[in-house]
């Protein structure tokens, strides 16, 4: 059983929540991610490890269905059932000058961590970061203790550029030199991101945590091709190199789950 010692909401979809963990704070690397169950009869949950402090671990919880609506029921001082970690391969931190770091929505829960990591090495970053409103852009204060410059975007223009993230991306490597880019949020935004960065010869990383369901290597949701070979994200990444990864086969298997989702929702599937 694992205690929630803090929780607060980022904004009306997403909260924050510190849990005690101490095996786990004391071995999580940046790209590692924990697997949770809530109660007995729960799904299993991935979630990146967001940051770690005197054995608890920040875990940053989208609202997007059943299950994370009920572990987000959960209040200070109560138990998560079971959490297991840290998973995944933590990520190599190269030895770059300049980072270009992109995140989209929840994305940039994440991408913090290894901001914060290349950061610590000296590496001067620069963030854009966009979400749906003004409301929904997360982690922007935590943000500003690590990169030179943040560069928003909303898709209402309630805060920032009116746009999405990408929008910017081109003109701004044309003005500034990067030796790599890291890009994490919606599989289409990764995708539109990484062609202009590669476009542009600068090495790019992408997470692929959004494609995993159970996170087990047993669902099968998070295969990957990478040029001609599969992966799994929840086995070999969640961090992978952008070159040569079939994004659009990723977006047509998120669709199905989505369909299959919505269908099981209004009791269509008879599965
Ligand atoms: Fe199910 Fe990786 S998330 S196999």
């Amino acid at each position: 059983m694992f205690q929630i010692t803090k929780k607060y909401p980022l904004n009306q979809d997403v909260d924050a929540l510190w849990v005690l963990a101490p095996f786990i704070s004391l071995n999580a690397k940046p790209g590692h991610f924990i697997i949770l169950r809530s109660k007995d009869e729960s799904e299993r949950i991935p979630l990146t490890i967001v940051d770690v402090k005197d054995e608890q671990i920040l875990l940053i919880v989208q609202k997007v269905g059943y299950s994370t609506e009920e572990l987000c029921t959960l209040n200070e001082g109560d138990f998560i059932l079971d959490l297991v970690g840290p998973l995944g391969q933590a990520i190599v931190v190269k030895n770059v000058k300049r980072l270009l770091a992109v995140a989209g929505g929840v994305g940039a829960a994440p991408l913090l961590p290894q901001v914060k990591e290349y950061a610590a090495q000296g590496t001067k970053v620069d963030l854009l970061i966009g979400a749906k409103t003004e409301d929904h852009l997360i982690l922007l204060d935590e943000f500003s203790h690590y990169c030179r410059n943040i560069y928003i975007y909303t898709d209402d223009g309630s805060k920032g550029q009116k746009g999405f993230v990408t929008k910017d991306i081109n003109e701004i490597l044309q003005k500034n030199s990067y030796d790599h880019a890291i890009v994490i949020g919606p599989v289409v935004m990764m995708k539109s991101a990484s062609q202009i960065t590669l476009k542009h010869n600068i090495s790019t990383d992408v997470s692929l945590n959004p494609i995993m369901i159970d996170g087990t290597g047993m669902c099968g949701n998070c295969r990957v091709s990478i040029n001609g070979k599969t992966y799994f994200a929840c086995v070999d990444g969640p961090d992978f190199n952008a070159e040569g990864i079939d994004f659009d086969e990723l977006i047509a298997r998120q669709k199905y789950y989505e369909k299959e989702e919505h269908q099981c929702r209004l009791g269509l599937n008879n599965r």
